[in-house]
């Protein structure tokens, strides 16, 4: 088995997403629910799932060695950010070379790096007219949304689209993407 831990903050729905499909997989499973937030919705559908979660402490995650000694005690082979504000310190990043992964909201490298997170992101890319947006899946290095790209998908920007509808439309790819992209890359 392989074994991810999703760090996720924020609400999960892309955590929930990538429980679901790894559910019953017959070489890949979600060991652990990462956090920074206590209350964060994603501990919810953590435990609703029965998933272990580990609740982590900034001090100690950039301070001391990232949280790698329990994640390796754990047996994680894999760790995929989904709405996850923290910058991934260095030691975490050596310990799982390309073995890290983040979905953006937008098609990097435009619309991303410190702050651009959200209805940041949705809102710079209204107010820049443009015509289409999308999500970037990419593997993640010491600086924002910066690592190698694995995967982009687009789609179109609507005239009368708000940052809450564009949200909506970018939340559905991801809904989609996200968990086959981490199935393609564990099972090859
Ligand atoms: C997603 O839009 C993702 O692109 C970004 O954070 C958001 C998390 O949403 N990195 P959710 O908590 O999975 O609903």
């Amino acid at each position: 088995m392989k074994k991810i831990a999703v760090f996720a903050s924020g609400t999960g729905s892309n955590a929930g997403k990538i429980i679901e499909k790894f559910r019953e997989h017959s070489t890949i499973s979600v060991a652990l629910i990462v956090c920074n937030k206590p209350g964060a919705g994603v501990l919810q559908i953590a435990e609703r799932n029965k998933i272990p979660t580990l609740l982590i402490d900034k001090e100690k995650f950039f301070r001391g060695n990232g949280y790698v000694d329990e994640l390796k005690q754990m047996g994680i082979d894999f760790i995929v950010l989904a709405g996850f504000l923290w910058k991934i310190p260095g030691a975490l990043i050596k310990a799982y070379p390309k073995k890290i992964i983040n979905i953006h909201p937008a098609l990097l490298p435009n619309y991303g790096g410190k702050g651009m997170y959200g209805q940041f992101v949705h809102e710079t890319v209204l107010a820049n007219k443009e015509k289409e947006s999308g999500i970037t899946i990419h593997y993640v290095d010491e600086h924002y949304d910066n690592g190698d790209i694995i995967f982009q998908a687009k789609c179109e920007i609507m005239q009368n689209d708000t940052p809450g509808s564009l949200a909506e439309r970018i939340h559905r790819l991801e809904h989609d993407w996200y968990p086959r992209i981490i199935e393609e890359l564990l099972v090859k």
